[in-house]
């Protein structure tokens, strides 16, 4: 039997919070019995329990917060409804839910764009979320921390990026059915100075409690041998680094391929690894979209806008990544793309995620093809790369 739009509220309501989309929700329009309750707030907060979902009922005269697990919020949440409220409004990155119920008990869900995609501040008093211990060894060695474990001035930044990243991973590796793994294999492209390569690796190894074996490939030997330096002091025996070229390492067959911030086709180098390594989640911030620069120009009626160099820019940026989005879709992946707190402070810091849900697709993906079209592009890499192994594109 078809779900209720009351239940699918109540599915896509956890969807976003094991996905790491949820940014906040109310319930409201109250016709129960308590003459006093008015609406309840919902949203997520840093506890020392790790992060939890906060209720508030708001009463005519006082408010009240209890704090539940994810796995607790589906019932609270149909048991809000039994009592009787009638409205629920779910914020997430990708969409906003609206859920009406009717007298007569008949509940109708709308979609629209989102309102707000920036993720949520998790902490009770609006200070940097973070789900990590800034007291770990690792974040000392890295330069994050002070040795007596304070997060620097200059490094709060950074410190809210690895806690968010961190906390995203988490949701995607429950919704792709890790956590229950015997082994968990994670290769990171591009791995630079490590700072999340090693924040996974402690929270898959040292959190979960996972027998993790996290890979880090990058160009530079100084930053091989750092790495590897401080994954031998802080005892992280899982956690290895090794010096390579994303295009040419053998990533082997990772459950999880993630790339962050390699620069312009290395994403694609780094997306295709995962794809051909059939890898459960892919994870990329891409950074320096240069390649479709010279292709892309704006489709007819819209050709005057070509002249604004900055807007063609942007535009190849988008471009550049919902290809890779939708070849990801097409290869079976479920796709989000948000944004990742950025350390810069800079607009380039989409996030696209994937989970493999089904097989491929067979053919040609008709959405990326149509997209390349209407633009004028001819090749693009990720696809180039597909195709010339024998891989649908
Ligand atoms: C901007 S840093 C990002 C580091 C890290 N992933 C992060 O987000 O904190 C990019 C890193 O990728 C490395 N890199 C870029 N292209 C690469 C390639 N083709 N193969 C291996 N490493 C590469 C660079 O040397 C650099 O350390």
């Amino acid at each position: 039997m078809p779900l209720s739009d009351l239940e699918n509220f109540v599915r896509l309501f956890a969807e976003s919070l094991s996905s790491g989309t949820f940014v906040k929700a109310t319930v409201g329009n109250y016709k129960g019995a308590n003459g006093q309750l008015q609406k309840v707030t919902v949203r997520l907060v840093s506890t020392r329990k790790g992060e939890l979902v906060q209720f508030v009922n708001r009463y005519k005269t006082r408010e009240e917060a209890k704090n539940f697990s994810r796995a607790d919020v589906p019932a609270i949440l149909a048991g809000l409804f039994d009592e009787g409220f009638r409205s629920g409004h779910l914020f997430t990155a990708e969409n906003d839910f609206q859920l009406a119920i009717s007298k007569k008990g008949r509940a109708k869900l709308t979609r629209s764009a989102p309102t707000m995609s920036e993720l949520p501040d998790t902490s009770h008093n609006r200070k940097p979320e973070t789900p990590l211990d800034a007291s770990r060894k690792y974040l000392h060695l890295l330069g994050i921390t002070t040795p007596e474990g304070k997060v620097r001035d200059k490094k709060q930044a950074k410190f809210r990026q690895i806690g968010r990243f961190v906390s995203i991973l988490d949701g995607l590796i429950e919704e792709a059915g890790l956590k229950g793994s015997e082994r968990i294999e994670v290769v990171d492209m591009g791995s630079g100075k490590g700072y999340l390569t090693f924040a996974l690796y402690d929270h898959l190894a040292n959190t979960l409690s996972l027998n993790a074996e996290v890979k880090g490939i990058e160009e530079r030997d100084e930053l091989v041998a750092l790495c590897a330096r401080a994954a031998e002091d802080c005892g992280f025996e899982g956690l290895r680094f090794s010096k390579g070229s994303i295009v040419e390492s053998d990533a082997g067959t990772p459950d999880i391929l993630i790339a962050l911030h390699a620069c312009d086709t290395a994403t694609d180098d780094a997306i295709f690894k995962g794809i051909v390594a059939g890898s459960k989640v892919i994870v990329v911030a891409p950074c320096c979209q240069k390649e479709l620069r010279p292709q892309l120009a704006y489709p007819e009626g819209a050709s005057p806008l070509n002249v604004f160099g900055l807007l063609l820019e942007r535009e190849t940026e988008s471009v550049t990544d919902g290809i890779r989005a939708l070849v990801l879709r097409h290869r079976g992946y479920k796709v989000r793309m948000m944004e990742f707190v950025s350390p810069e402070h800079t607009p380039k810091n989409n996030l696209i995620t994937a989970v493999l849900e089904r097989r491929p697709s067979e053919g040609a993906p008709a959405e990326a093809e149509s997209v390349m079209r209407h633009y004028g592009i001819t090749s693009q890499r990720l696809r180039t790369l597909l195709r010339n192994s024998g891989y649908s594109d």
